[in-house]
């Protein structure tokens, strides 16, 4: 069973007070209730990373800091864009690839998705690659077929070094910040799908599911080991929610072990 990990993306939420102000938060009720197996991680604004960076370091608080997105290059000409390189001297060792909103909203199709990934895995970051499909998909039956398109997009030229660094985030898009859940059967189904698509590509990735991920659902969703963690938005912003999505989990993996 790969290690658990719970990320929490916050999205374009909270200003450099408000993120300090949440990672203590969270240390605290860290302190209070630790965690045995899941690793954390949080993803704040790119503005409040060296932050939230000072905090986790002065408190001990053993967070994985993450950033939401990166640029494809390494430096240059590219207004209002932030470089892998500038992320790492901040202490980031995680980076979501192609989240939904990217790729929605901003334009970001599956070849700038496999460039990005190369650039973040192949610099040993954990590269937090988003798949899911859409309602319409869904409805239509396609929605096996469409992820396991997304995942050799953007894996099946990857360099055999950079693979160890990829985790999958399973996120339909029909159920982030829907609050509608997946159903864990749901869930299960497109898990082994994408863990077959995974096997065959020869990348032997962590699997976690994102949407409507809740404090109220994360121990159903995580029952049975059927996925290795979360990525959480909404919840996540919420010290208290974040944290007891993260007890879920370590509680199951602790069952299952
Ligand atoms: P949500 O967002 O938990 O608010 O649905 C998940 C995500 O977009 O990663």
């Amino acid at each position: 069973m790969a290690a658990p990990a719970v990320y929490g993306n916050w999205k374009m939420n909270l200003d450099v007070v408000e993120a300090i102000h949440l990672t203590q938060q969270l240390g605290v009720l860290l302190r209070r209730s630790p965690l045995e197996h899941v690793e954390v991680g949080v993803a704040p604004p790119f503005v409040d990373l060296r932050s939230v960076g000072s905090v986790i370091e002065a408190d001990r608080l053993g967070l994985v800091l993450c950033a939401q997105h990166v640029n494809e290059h390494e430096s240059g000409a590219h207004t209002g864009e932030v470089s892998l390189a500038m992320l790492e001297r901040l202490g980031v060792r995680a980076v979501i690839v192609g989240h939904s909103e990217r790729r929605r909203l901003y334009g970001m199709d599956d070849a700038l998705v496999a460039r990005t990934l190369a650039r973040v895995a192949g610099a040993g970051l954990r590269a937090i690659l988003c798949v899911g499909e859409g309602l319409e998909v869904r409805e239509a039956g396609g929605e096996a077929a469409f992820v396991a398109e997304q995942l050799r997009a953007a894996l099946a030229g990857l360099a055999e070094g950079a693979r160890a660094h990829v985790t999958v985030a399973y996120e339909p898009l029909w159920a982030i910040g829907t609050g509608v859940v997946a159903e864990a059967a749901q869930v299960a189904a497109q898990n082994r799908s994408i863990r077959a698509t995974l096997a065959d590509l020869g990348v032997d990735a962590p699997v976690l599911y994102g949407g409507s991920v809740s404090a109220e659902n994360a121990a159903e969703l995580a029952h049975d080991g059927a996925v290795d963690g979360f990525l959480v938005g909404g919840a996540s912003l919420r010290a208290e929610a974040f944290h007891a999505v993260c007890r879920a989990l370590d509680d199951c993996y602790a069952a299952n072990r």
